[in-house]
């Protein structure tokens, strides 16, 4: 029987079918392969199941040497060094497909919160301060007949247009390859270079990877050139935007100050560029230092905890994917998706 790391306890009953399977050892949650039980038996582990908070890095395969098949629970592998998995003979795999409609249902909450401003407006309830109906509290950007600039039109990208037609949205997207015109009609999204995007559109949201080239793209002097008072959603990786410039531009919008160059005027944003690790809801230790406190403090951008793809039966099937990806190598079957 394969010996299995699992980061930590899963959703559904992926644990319970690995052990059908495998050796299987569980680590804590919020620490995952920096577990004690990680530490102690790592150099015992064929495979490891592991989330985006856990750096499969060339320290750990070397930790690790047995180990041949890494199971990443998400589709991103940005904390995978794949480079250095290959090298070793390590197989990847990730989990597609699976998170695609839950991740742009959660885009879309927070492309409508931030236009139409339903954070602040719930805080204002809550503190007492509800004025009654006037003709001015709260205005917000309109967002039905909208632009909708999507950087990656991939499997997410589309779940997010398709959503964006139903709101009457012009789609418009970037991206290294343009698509042939079919599929763009049928899309219903036409392509823009990306710096005529970000000039153009009144929301532009990212769904690209995290990769040498994307780190950053949404950098001080992008931002600089977004429509005044556009809506800058992110629900990809945190370090694709510099988040200190969009605290910047934020805390301009926020004090009513337009640059003659222009700006986002709201943001929503599900991912940072530094997110916590090592912090537990269960074990109660949780961690927000690591956000850009300025976002904070802001009015005009709502943030979530990296939950694009948190409802019940999406996360269950991610687990059940990275599970099926570990049963089939214990089986020396084809992998389900590798990357
Ligand atoms: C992923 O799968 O990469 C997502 O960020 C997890 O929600």
């Amino acid at each position: 029987m394969p010996r299995v790391f699992v980061s930590c306890p899963l959703p559904g009953d992926a644990v319970e079918r690995l052990r059908g399977a495998c050796d299987v050892v569980v680590g804590e949650p919020g620490l995952g392969v920096r577990s004690r039980a990680f530490d102690e038996h790592a150099a015992s582990f064929d495979a490891v199941l592991a989330l985006l908070t856990d750096a499969i890095d060339e320290a750990l395969l070397r930790r690790a040497p047995r180990v041949r098949l890494v199971a990443n629970m998400a589709v991103g592998v940005d904390n995978v060094d794949v480079v250095a998995c290959r090298a070793r003979g390590v197989t990847v795999t990730n989990t597609p497909d699976v998170l695609t409609e839950a991740t742009a249902d959660l885009t879309f909450a927070l492309l409508l919160a931030a236009a139409r401003r339903v954070v602040e407006g719930d805080a204002l309830v809550r503190r007492g301060a509800f004025p009654g109906w006037t003709p001015t509290t709260l205005l917000g950007a309109p967002v039905f007949g909208a632009s909708l600039g999507v950087v990656g039109l991939g499997r997410i990208g589309r779940a997010v247009a398709r959503r964006a037609r139903g709101f009457g949205m012009h789609v418009f997207y970037t991206q290294r390859n343009p698509l042939d015109a079919a599929l763009e009609r049928a899309l219903g999204a036409s392509f823009r270079p990306i710096d005529e995007l970000f000039r153009a559109c009144d929301f532009v949201t990212l769904h690209c990877p995290l990769t040498a080239e994307t780190r950053h793209l949404v950098s001080r002097e992008r931002l600089a050139t977004m429509k005044p008072g556009s809506v800058l959603v992110n629900t990809s990786r945190g370090a694709c935007v510099d988040e200190a410039a969009l605290a910047d531009a934020l805390e301009r919008a926020g004090a009513g100050v337009v640059p003659a160059s222009g700006g986002p005027g709201a943001a929503g944003r599900d991912v940072f560029e530094r997110e916590p690790v090592g912090g537990s809801i269960e074990a109660g230790t949780t961690r927000t230092v690591v956000v850009e406190p300025r976002l904070l403090a802001l009015p005009n951008v709502v943030l979530t905890p990296h939950v694009g793809s948190a409802d019940r039966r999406t996360r269950e099937a991610m687990a059940g994917l990275a599970a099926d990806n570990v049963l089939a190598f214990a089986r020396g079957a084809p992998l389900v998706t590798p990357v």
